[in-house]
């Protein structure tokens, strides 16, 4: 694992949009894994504005959604498929079949999940995944005590996801209860992984992935045991490391790099 600490949140997301736009201008068709909720915003953001000063062509991705909701109607605002509409394939200029979401309002929902594990393996496999983590240590949706080598699956939110998301809907109560995720054992198949968080309510479970035990009480611990993973932090989300695990300049900053920093696995 490396990790690159950056003062601040704006500094994340460029940080990180360095990386994954790096990695598309190598392989403009790559197949990119595609996190939602706030914290990956600022990167969709950024390459939105890259694309549209000319510097970056993003209209031949196939993106994958980690997770959706069940028991949203189709096309409901809160829906990831909305929000992956909203946010990347309009201001990406990538057509809508090239962005592809759990399909979590069909009736059969587990064939709906091994047809999304299908999906993937077809696309020839998630070349740069960007995740986001939860408060509870999540990824996608995958929960506290989830198999570390589960699979794309209907799974349950906690009370602690429900009431985290709330933000996004009229109240705690109007959160789904349960969802369509990618497991972590597919999350782990992707070949490279950027994982990105912002302030304080994050440290704690980013000190519990990154020096925590490898358990499944923290899901995001099991990508210890991917070779390719890089978080990238802001210093708020940083505060709970103590083993000082990143030490170089950070790229770009010109002052010879801030308090921590390590450059990332190209
Ligand atoms: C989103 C997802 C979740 C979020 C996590 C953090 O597709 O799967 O794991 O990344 O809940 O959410 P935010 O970024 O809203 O704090």
């Amino acid at each position: 694992m490396d990790v690159v600490v950056v003062p601040t949140a704006v500094d994340v997301a460029t940080y990180a949009a360095d990386l994954v736009a790096a990695r598309i201008a190598a392989e403009p068709g790559m197949v990119l894994g595609v996190a939602t909720g706030s914290s990956p915003v600022g990167i969709y953001r950024e390459l939105a504005r890259r694309r549209t000063e000319g510097t970056l062509e993003l209209s031949h991705l196939t993106c994958f959604a980690l997770d959706e909701y069940v028991g949203l109607a189709p096309g409901h605002p809160r829906s990831y498929a909305a929000y992956l509409d909203r946010e990347i394939a309009r201001p990406w200029g990538l057509a809508s079949s090239r962005v592809r979401v759990p399909e979590a309002s069909r009736p059969d929902l587990e064939v709906a999940a091994a047809e999304y594990e299908q999906e993937i393996a077809a696309a020839g496999g998630i070349d740069l995944q960007i995740l986001g983590i939860g408060t509870n240590g999540h990824i996608g949706f995958n929960e506290p005590i989830s198999s570390l080598s589960s699979r794309t699956r209907v799974a349950a939110l906690t009370a602690q996801t429900r009431t985290d998301n709330a933000r996004f809907f009229d109240g705690p109560d109007d959160v789904p209860t349960r969802c369509l995720t990618q497991g972590l054992g597919t999350i782990l198949e992707a070949r490279q992984v950027v994982l990105v968080a912002q302030g304080e309510r994050k440290a704690a479970a980013v000190a519990a992935a990154v020096e925590g035990p490898v358990a499944a009480r923290c899901p995001a611990s099991v990508l210890q045991f991917h070779p390719r993973t890089v978080l990238v932090l802001d210093e708020a989300a940083a505060s709970g490391l103590t083993s000082g695990t990143c030490l170089r300049p950070v790229p770009g900053r010109g002052d010879g790099g801030g308090p921590r920093g390590s450059a990332p696995a190209s």
